[in-house]
């Protein structure tokens, strides 16, 4: 059942935080559905703008509606991740994303409210919900000066102007996170202090945590050993999921560990079987690893177990 991220939010706050995965492939569709199932979670389905552009942006809403009678039990929003103004307008002409991200983050203050209102009016008319962006992820590491970190992060005073003046749903907060599998130099350097100072101005609105992927070191090492180069690639401490969500986040982006299951899936099978050329077994391996890893953030996000109680809220 789809269902609109704001639902989810209400479940979740400041209880734990719902895992939002993003899909590019049948395999991945697979994997997703039947990990949050096996972790009886409520989950969101991401959909990137190179995701639309990877096959068909009408294949991918295609696999999911399948997925959606394959699994009915399972209950999910589908939500446009990193959107532009131009591909929220398309999602939400759609009619089946329940959720769009307008990221205008890289725009001056005043013109980020701007975008943020436009597509916030256009989907509240169709009863779709928006996440916006305020502050700017990436390169906030630890060895930068704290003054030019700072500079980076969410600020929270702008965070209740943005909300109050826009309207928006949800906001996406940089807390020196980063995309990708290369987030920190040293120890990870999050600043729950950001956030702790945005609930205070804004108690009970939901916040998201982009790129929290936790790189694992030993998927880190397989992949290496099985002719891999991913030398010093290092994440989010997953067991800080539930602090955050303590803290009012309630959406925890993950692509990065996606992929590398899937690299380390993939490489470890042709390397162990230079005879094979099906894509069938590697795939299904693929599907099943995949499965394992999202019961796996569930756990961590908290998320398990929630999906009957959601169900009785909706
Ligand atoms: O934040 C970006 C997501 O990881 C999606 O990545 O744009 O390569 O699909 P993508
Ligand atoms: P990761 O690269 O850490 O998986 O972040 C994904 C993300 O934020 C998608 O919007
Ligand atoms: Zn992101």
């Amino acid at each position: 059942m789809i269902v609109t991220t704001k639902k989810l939010f209400e479940a979740a706050y400041g209880k734990y935080a719902i895992g939002a995965y993003n899909i590019n492939n049948l395999e991945q569709t697979m994997g997703l559905f039947r990990g949050c199932l096996d972790s009886q979670a409520p989950f969101i389905i991401q959909i990137s703008k190179g995701a639309r552009a990877y096959t068909h942006k009408t294949m991918l809403e295609g696999l999911i509606r399948a997925a959606d009678q394959v699994f009915p039990q399972a209950i999910f929003a589908v939500h446009l991740d990193h959107g532009d103004e131009e591909t929220c307008y398309d999602c939400i002409a759609s009619g089946f994303y329940s959720s769009v991200m307008i990221d205008a983050s890289h725009e001056p203050f005043d013109e980020n409210i701007a975008i943020v209102k436009r597509v916030v009016d256009a989907a509240h008319a169709k009863n779709i919900v928006v996440e916006a962006e305020l502050g700017q992820l990436g390169g906030v590491e630890e060895h930068v000066k704290v003054d030019e970190a700072n500079a980076k992060l969410t600020d929270p005073t702008q965070a209740k102007e943005c909300v109050e003046r826009t309207g928006v749903d949800s906001l996406a907060c940089a807390i020196g996170t980063s995309h990708g599998a290369f987030k920190f130099s040293g120890s990870q350097g999050l600043h729950f202090e950001v956030l702790e100072d945005i609930q205070k101005r804004l108690p009970g609105f939901p916040l998201v945590m982009h790129g929290s992927s936790s790189v694992p070191q030993d998927e880190v090492e397989r992949i290496n050993a099985a002719g891999g180069n991913l030398k010093g690639a290092k994440g989010v401490d997953e067991e800080q999921f539930k602090g955050a969500a303590l803290l009012g986040v309630t959406k925890v982006n993950i692509d990065t560990d996606g992929r590398l299951v899937w690299t380390r899936v993939h490489r470890e099978h042709f390397r162990d079987h230079p005879e094979n050329f099906d894509l069938r077994p590697v795939g299904k391996i693929f599907m099943a690893e995949y499965a394992k890893f999202i019961a796996h953030k569930n756990e961590k996000l908290g998320s398990a177990g929630q999906l009957e109680i959601v169900r009785k809220m909706m």
